[in-house]
């Protein structure tokens, strides 16, 4: 069944310094924000791309779209102050059944296989994140005193996609907002529905550009990838 996919492309890129929406800056020439809508562009079961924008960028970013011959977008929504409201911007706009991805514009590394694997776990199950077992030992502390060392086994660094019966996320949403709840992840609003999230193991490169780094890393990643052809 063909699923839509929202993606948040709405922030300013402020931890990344850039001086505009880090989703303009290149990867071998091609920006950030194409590269990720490439991957749902080229998947024959996206059925459509709603893309939550500032409006700041709608000319440019529109100007991109048409440039690089994206034709899946098929909403274009204003974001909203946090992430959250920007998502909520698209889930107004979706169909009424199906699934839902919701994918962060930042994210550009990720693959077919865990689409397709959340998507089919969301169809079961209502619901279905993407995420990768923690490598580092996590403490928590008050100030810089450590007070635990939590069982990193059962820790998780939660990514997107996240997948959802699209009656589950808007429910969701619409209770976040009701109760002016504000959550770093999607998943998050769904667990308070209460609703089960399922894991689905994703992969290690589909990072986030977030930090100046990232763009080394990224490089990287695109360089590994064009060797492994
Ligand atoms: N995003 C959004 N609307 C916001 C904030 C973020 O659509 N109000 C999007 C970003 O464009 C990004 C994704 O959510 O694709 C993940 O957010 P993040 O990595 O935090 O990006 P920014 O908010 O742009 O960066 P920063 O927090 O450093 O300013
Ligand atoms: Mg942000």
């Amino acid at each position: 069944m063909a699923y839509q996919v929202i993606i948040p492309a709405a922030g300013q890129g402020k931890r990344m310094g850039a001086g505009k929406n880090k989703l303009y800056l290149t990867l071998e020439d091609t920006p950030v924000l194409i590269h990720t809508l490439r991957v749902f562009d080229e998947d024959e079961e996206c059925g459509g791309m709603i893309l939550a924008i500032h409006p700041e960028d709608e000319a440019q970013f529109k100007d991109m779209i048409h440039f690089y011959g994206i034709r899946k977008v098929t909403s274009m929504v204003h974001g909203g102050r946090e992430r959250q409201d920007s998502v909520y911007s698209g889930v107004k706009v979706l169909e009424e059944e199906g699934i839902v991805l919701v994918h962060d514009a930042a994210r550009p590394f990720i693959k077919k296989e865990t689409i397709h694997s959340l998507v089919r776990e969301a169809e079961m199950e209502g619901a279905a994140i993407a995420a990768v077992p923690v490598k580092d030992t996590i403490k928590r502390a008050d100030s810089n005193m450590v007070t635990e060392t939590i069982e990193r086994s059962s820790l998780w660094a939660v990514q997107t996609p996240q997948a959802f019966r699209i009656s589950v996320l808007r429910n969701a949403h619409e209770k976040a907002v009701k109760e002016e709840f504000t959550g770093t992840d999607d998943a998050s609003l769904v667990e308070r529905l209460p609703h089960k999230v399922a894991i689905i193991e994703g992969d290690y490169d589909n990072i986030k550009l977030t930090t100046p780094e990232d763009v080394f890393f990224a490089e990287a990643i695109l360089k590994k990838r064009k060797q492994l052809g």
